[in-house]
């Protein structure tokens, strides 16, 4: 979404306006996330569709042929403890009530962090509006018992002065409380940016139960991308029924960013690391590699990947759709994923040009789609957790039938680097090692963590796991619970 895009907001009355500020926020946020995320997903990849066959002698992986490992372990969803979402607000809820009050509010998506210093093809360049991605009319209905979201001011408001403000990241309640009285004197507020954090925990039951009607009933793509995102997620299940979604994170400017070189050639490594000296808003320049890699905050490479899902016990016949930007290294980095797993597709594989044309020009539509058939899919994996792979964590968590395996990177690296220096064999004392490591990382419905212990300060509310990656427990609720 372009920066121009502005939606407008009418709240109804006073007192509970907080409200009103809250679904602004999350619904800002939301977009935030979604841009962030579909930022570096860049159109026009062409894949060729792979074969079985296509496995060749030299890129025989080092480990021993896939072990027999029991169905359920593999594509069988978390216990769900009879757990089920719960949203529907409590007895004591009031919803906004309309007091001639507007909230109009700028979605920067993270634009601006990914605009400079990127390579050109991976830019930003996305005109889409929010109507384009997502279902306009469906959010302004399904919120209306919450709050009154308008597409434009009221003529007479157009030119009045408005009031400019900026969200603050991680607030309590108390900010919001601040902020409405802001509507005392002005009856438009304008928020310039909106990626600023909403806190994770200690907010109102009912705003956090808000949050989960805006974020998993409210946004919902627009009829176009849901209508593909379908037949995408249809065409995979005509093709192998089972389908593993992995979320592979390897862009250039990803790898610049976080200084993560492993596996790469020195002429690579020294690209990225020029690429990280010219940005100027990357602040970190001096980057251990290795550092980086055994502290677990690089992504998985794709041979690593491989490897992973091998150890898990998935099959080399496995179908797995792969939710990427540009891969840095291109196809024949990919290589060393496909010669683990022959069946990779592509969204370029499933559906037709003509029905991608209309998504080649927007990367967050595009994106969109990714989103779709990784929610679909029976296992998700990320390989590295950014905002978009805790967003679709989350969204499954909240549905509960869904696996999500997310890799324990630190403790990976560590067994890959025994395998490289022959302390272990890939076996199945390997394999059994790795199975243990993800036991508990499985997308069950758990608890959401609280911060890290020891670190003080608002450092703290970044240690948080986040609302979007675990509703739980104000959106997940016992059977006998509301
Ligand atoms: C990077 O860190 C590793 C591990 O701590 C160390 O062995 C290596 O010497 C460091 N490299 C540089 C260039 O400082």
């Amino acid at each position: 979404m372009k920066s121009s895009s502005t939606s407008k907001f009418l709240s109804r009355k006073q007192s509970p306006t907080t409200i009103a500020l809250y679904i602004i926020f999350i619904f800002a946020f939301s977009i935030f996330i979604f841009l962030f995320n579909a930022g570096n997903i860049v159109e026009d990849q062409r894949h060729p569709i792979i074969s079985h066959e296509s496995r060749s002698q030299s890129e025989t992986p080092p480990l021993s042929p896939f072990l027999q490992i029991a169905d359920e372990e593999l594509w069988g969803a978390p216990s769900s403890h009879g757990l089920h979402s719960c949203v529907k607000p409590t007895s004591k809820y009031k919803a906004a009530q309309g007091i001639g009050r507007y909230l109009t509010v700028k979605s920067n998506g993270g634009l601006n962090q990914m605009r400079t210093g990127l390579d050109k093809r991976s830019f930003w360049q996305d005109s889409s509006s929010f109507s384009d991605i997502f279902d306009e009319l469906h959010f302004i209905t399904t919120l209306q018992g919450d709050v009154r979201v308008v597409r434009e001011l009221p003529k007479e408001l157009e030119l009045v002065p408005r009031a400019r403000k900026h969200f603050t990241s991680w607030s309590s309640m108390g900010y919001y409380k601040e902020m409405m009285q802001l509507w005392e004197e002005h009856q438009v507020i304008h928020v310039v940016k909106s990626d600023s954090r909403l806190a994770n925990n200690d907010l109102p039951l009912d705003i956090q139960r808000l949050r989960c009607r805006a974020l998993y009933h409210a946004l919902r793509f627009s009829p176009p991308i849901e209508s593909l995102g379908k037949n995408l997620v249809d065409r995979l299940r005509m093709r192998g029924g089972r389908y593993i979604a992995l979320h592979l994170r390897y862009e250039k400017d990803m790898l610049a960013f976080t200084g993560c070189t492993y596996g790469l050639t020195d002429a690579e490594s020294e690209e990225l690391r020029i690429l990280r000296e010219n940005t100027k808003h990357w602040k970190v320049k001096e980057i251990n590699s290795t550092e980086q890699r055994i502290g677990g905050f690089c992504p998985l490479t794709p041979k690593e990947v491989g490897i992973f899902l091998q150890a898990l016990g998935y099959p080399p016949s496995t179908l797995i759709y792969v939710a990427a930007g540009e891969i840095y290294g291109g196809e024949a980095r990919l290589s060393e994923l496909r010669s683990y797993f022959p069946n990779l597709v592509f969204k370029e594989n499933l559906a037709t040009e003509q029905e991608l044309k209309a998504f080649a020009k927007h990367a967050s539509q595009s994106a969109a789609l990714d989103y779709i058939v990784s929610i679909e899919s029976d296992v998700f994996v990320p390989s590295y957790s950014g905002n978009m792979a805790r967003a679709v964590e989350g969204h499954r968590r909240f549905l509960g039938h869904c696996k999500t395996i997310s890799p324990d990177r630190k403790g990976l690296v560590r067994l890959f680097d025994e395998l490289e220096s022959g302390e272990q064999r890939g076996d199945s004392s390997f394999s059994y090692l790795i199975r243990q490591m993800h036991k508990n990382r499985q997308g069950a419905r758990r608890k959401r963590k609280g911060p890290s212990p020891g670190i003080k300060g608002k450092a703290r509310f970044r240690t948080e796991e986040s609302f979007y990656e675990n509703p739980y427990p104000e959106c997940i609720c016992s059977s006998k619970a509301v």
